[in-house]
């Protein structure tokens, strides 16, 4: 019998399709503050992704957002892309070994999981705040069954990697149940205890990096995050670079 504890703490909504489940949590915020909510569609018309970008959303893949009204203040709210990232490091790593796959699984900053280097989920946070409220949607993506094309860069799917016949159903409960894990270890022991756990599970740390910051790509080496999640580079003159957001490319290639 399957562990459905966290259905205690979250509605669940499920739809056939839906434009996007960020939307849709969203849209929920607006009309209810308390409580929180699991929106999942089993595809979305206008899934979108970091930066503008469009996230492929056919059927097969896993689509959900998690509506926390839980007043997370501002400044700590990027703190739940590594909680998040965590959970489905988890998740995928339990389902692979299920099938007795092992992969190599690795967080990519600052919300991007990769299977042997290729992307395989992705983690868009948005917020809505009002006066005294402040409503975080946490938005994942999953490739389980397909691996969508016409994307400019290297990804995969569970099903791609030698992990078939997951059931969508699973794949929620198991990630639901980690979210929950992750979470009450951000609540006990702070974003200290999340950003070891993350930094032992980063690619390319102690590499050759570079981040695009949307104004310059800043080359150096991925030394560690800092507090609020942002990126700290050591370039070759030394000097050090924190970086609240931007865009890793490997090496001195141009692929993300
Ligand atoms: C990224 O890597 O660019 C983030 C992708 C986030 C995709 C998910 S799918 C569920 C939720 N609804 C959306 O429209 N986007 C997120």
């Amino acid at each position: 019998m399957a562990n459905l504890t966290w259905l205690k703490k979250y509605n669940l909504l499920i739809f056939d399709e839906i434009d996007s489940t960020n939307s849709e949590a969203l849209r929920l915020a607006c009309v209810c503050r308390i409580g929180n909510f699991v929106v999942w569609a089993r595809s979305q018309t206008n899934g979108r992704g970091r930066q503008g970008s469009v996230w492929e959303s056919g059927r097969g893949n896993l689509f959900l957002s998690i509506l926390l009204n839980e007043n997370i203040p501002i400044s700590k709210q990027p703190q739940m892309s590594f909680v998040t990232a965590l959970a489905a490091f988890d998740l995928i790593y339990s389902l692979a070994k299920q099938a007795s796959v092992f992969p190599d699984i690795k967080l990519k900053w600052p919300n991007d999981i990769l299977v042997n280097g290729k992307k395989i989920s992705g983690i868009l946070l948005e917020s809505l705040s009002f006066k005294d409220n402040a409503s975080l949607v946490v938005g994942i993506g999953v490739n389980v069954k397909t691996t969508p094309d016409n994307v400019n860069q290297a990804i995969t799917s569970l099903a791609d990697e030698g992990v078939s016949n997951v059931e969508l159903e699973e794949v929620i409960n198991n990630f639901m149940l980690n979210f929950e894990k992750y979470c009450s270890i951000w609540q006990q022991s702070g974003f200290i205890e999340i950003r070891k756990l993350w930094l032992k599970k980063a690619a390319k740390l102690n590499e050759v990096i570079s981040v695009d910051d949307g104004k310059d790509k800043i080359a150096g080496i991925f030394k560690d995050i800092d507090f609020s999640g942002g990126i700290r580079l050591r370039a070759a003159d030394g000097k050090i670079h924190s970086l609240p957001a931007g865009q890793v490319f490997f090496g001195d290639d141009n692929n993300e």
